[in-house]
Formats: C-alpha cells, sequence, structure tokens
C-alpha cells in the first residue's frame, strides 16, 4: 500500500498553547497513530524570521516546540521530526515555486495584510514570500493532508494554486493539499474576542501552564454579570472550552444557563479542571525528555526529511530545465 503523506508545521515563536493543541497537534498525533499516512512534522523556523524576532529566543523557542511535540505525544519511531532550517530543500523548491506565482496575489492575502499592519516597518520580501515558502514545506513532501487551524486555509489554498500550476506548466505530479479538520480548530480567546494566539498576551493556556495559572486565567474570562439571556463573546469562549474540555458535562451547564440559574464560578471550575487534567500528561512527559533526546530526533529527522525533499526537488529541477 502507497501511504498518504502528511505534513505539519509551527512556528517556533514560543511555547504551545492549547489552541495549537486542539487545532495541529492533536490532528497530527491522529494521523502519526494511522497505518495510512506517513507524517512529516516540523518546527517552522525558517517561517519566524518573517516577523521581527530576537535570535537568542529563537535559538531556544526551536527546541521547545520539539520538545512540546515530543510531550504531546509525537513519536520519532511514527513521525519525522524536524526542523525546517535543517531542509534547504524548501528554501530551494521555494524560489522556484516563487516564479507561478505573482506579487498581487500574495499582497492580496488577509494573513500578510494583517501582518504589515501589525509591522508597518517590517513589511520584507521574506513576509510576502511566507506562503510560497509554506507551499514548498508540504509539497516538497507530496503532502496532500496538512492537519492545521482553520486561519491557515488561505494558505492552502496558495499551496493548491501552485501545485495545479506547476503541474500545467511543467508536468510535475502535485497533490493539491487539504486541510486536516480537528473537533478544535477554532480555539478562542481568553479575552472573550479572536482567537487564542501566543501573540496576544492574557489570550492563551500555555502548556507549561501550572494548575493555579490554568484556575486564575479561567476565572479571567470576561462573562456576563446575569446568567441567562444572549450569549456575550467571553460566554461564548467559555462554552467552547467547556465542549473542548469537558464535552459530557455541558449539557447541564447549558440547560443551567438557559434556566438563568447558571453560576459561571461553578462552569469556570470545571473546565479549569478539565485543562489541567488534560495538560498533566504532557508536563509529565516533559520532564522526562532529556537534551540529548532533543538532538536525536532532530537529526535523524533532518536525514530522513532530506532525503524525500531532495527527490522532489530533483524532479522539479529537470522538469523546469535546470538539470
Ligand atoms: P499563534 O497564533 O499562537 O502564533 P501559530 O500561528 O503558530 O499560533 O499556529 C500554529 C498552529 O496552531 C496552526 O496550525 C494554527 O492553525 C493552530 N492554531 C493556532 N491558534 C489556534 C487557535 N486559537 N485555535 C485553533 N488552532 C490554532
Ligand atoms: N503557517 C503556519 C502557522 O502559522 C506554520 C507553517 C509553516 C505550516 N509551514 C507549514 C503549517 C506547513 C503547515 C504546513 O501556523
Amino acid at each position: 500500500m502507497v501511504k498518504k503523506r502528511v505534513l505539519s508545521g509551527i512556528r517556533a515563536t514560543g511555547r504551545l498553547h492549547i489552541g495549537n493543541y486542539f487545532g495541529a497537534v492533536k490532528g497530527m498525533i491522529e494521523l502519526q497513530d494511522s497505518p495510512e499516512y506517513e507524517t512529516f512534522y516540523m518546527v517552522a523556523d525558517v517561517h519566524t524570521i518573517t516577523t521581527p524576532y530576537n535570535v537568542d529566543e529563537l535559538r531556544k523557542n526551536r527546541r521547545e516546540v520539539v520538545i512540546d511535540y515530543l510531550a504531546a505525544g509525537l513519536d520519532p519511531r511514527k513521525s519525522v521530526i524536524f526542523l525546517q532550517s535543517d531542509v534547504a530543500e524548501h528554501m530551494e523548491l521555494a524560489l522556484y515555486f516563487s516564479s507561478v506565482v505573482t506579487i498581487a496575489r500574495m499582497q492580496h492575502l488577509p494573513t500578510y495584510k494583517d501582518k504589515i499592519k501589525q509591522y508597518p516597518k517590517d513589511n520584507t520580501m521574506a513576509l510576502l514570500n511566507y506562503p510560497v515558502l509554506m507551499a514548498a514545506d508540504i509539497l516538497a513532501y507530496k503532502a496532500g493532508l496538512v492537519p492545521v487551524g482553520v486561519d491557515q486555509d488561505p494558505h492552502l489554498e496558495v499551496a493548491r494554486e501552485i501545485a495545479r500550476k506547476m503541474n500545467e506548466k511543467y508536468g510535475t505530479d502535485f497533490p493539491e493539499p487539504q486541510r486536516f479538520k480537528t473537533k478544535g480548530e477554532y480555539v478562542p480567546s481568553l479575552k472573550g474576542e479572536g482567537k487564542m494566539s501566543k501573540s496576544v498576551e492574557g489570550s492563551y493556556i500555555s502548556f507549561n501552564d501550572p494548575p493555579v495559572e490554568i484556575y486564575r486565567k479561567v476565572k479571567s474570562i470576561p462573562t456576563a454579570t446575569q446568567a441567562g439571556g444572549e450569549m456575550n463573546q467571553g460566554v461564548n469562549a467559555l462554552f467552547t472550552l467547556g465542549q473542548l474540555f469537558i464535552p459530557t458535562q455541558m449539557d447541564a451547564f447549558k440547560h443551567e444557563f438557559d434556566k438563568g440559574t447558571l453560576q459561571f464560578s461553578h462552569l469556570k471550575d470545571a473546565i479549569a479542571h478539565g485543562i489541567s487534567q488534560e495538560l498533566r500528561p504532557i508536563q509529565e512527559r516533559r520532564a522526562q525528555i532529556s537534551e540529548v533526546d532533543v538532538d536525536r530526533v532532530i537529526k535523524e529527522g533532518a536525514a530522513k526529511a532530506r532525503e524525500t525533499a531532495r527527490e522532489t526537488v530533483n524532479q522539479v529541477k529537470k522538469a523546469m530545465g535546470l538539470s
């Protein structure tokens, strides 16, 4: 049986949070554990340099993400786990792909517009090229399935366009990658507005938050003082988290909410407890992982990833008249 390929990655901007876990990592684990798939999971450290960053922090964070991957259950015996910067083929392929992508198409992407609003002085080529590099990450392995959160849909659309254009123009055989949807594809911010994100302070619960911190953060979700009636955004966020972490208890809480008798503090306590329970095994596993383990995973992963990616790049070079 020919296994279908899967690729995903997370930027090295800090420790993972429960949004990353539900939107991406849970899907990564599900696919890794299915015999139908060959899974490639990387730390997108090169994507991290597309917006302003601190060199020492990047050096530290790319290892932190590998450790979080392992602690969450990614298994180097089942998946190829690697650093993007270790496989130069991604960057090479991105340059070849950039010849079938217009500047106008890249400038219109909502993700690009958001970032230049956030960093008006850092409107760089690397940022404009972000989706092209992401397409190269995926297509270097001819991956047809990508476990990521819903916010990545515009980037996957670009990857499909590039696959199509390359196939039409040069007769390559790239698949059109689809997103692998998870139940928690959109985890809301604790602030009640937008999605949970590392870049918004106070919006997220990190993998390393101890129970007291989790309780404090869940308590901070803004809920209406009076129960009943329309759900405000904070209440909505609370119910979404409830569905993810304590699904069996949510019918009862919803019933109380509808009757107007719900005490938000009860719901918040139950959710904080559910989150703590889910994170505990991850935190325990993390404590067992040594620096030597990480070095080995990164080294072996790079060698395996390179082998597959090189094959694709060689085909592309040949098809484009470059060899
Ligand atoms: P952040 O926004 O915290 O910087 P990233 O952009 O690095 O997170 O996202 C890494 C992965 O986690 C992507 O697949 C993304 O779709 C997913 N993800 C991030 N935040 C969330 C969220 N709040 N809900 C669901 N998935 C998310
Ligand atoms: N853009 C993704 C994010 O912000 C990270 C990423 C880079 C990625 N390359 C990828 C995700 C390839 C999936 C596949 O989260």
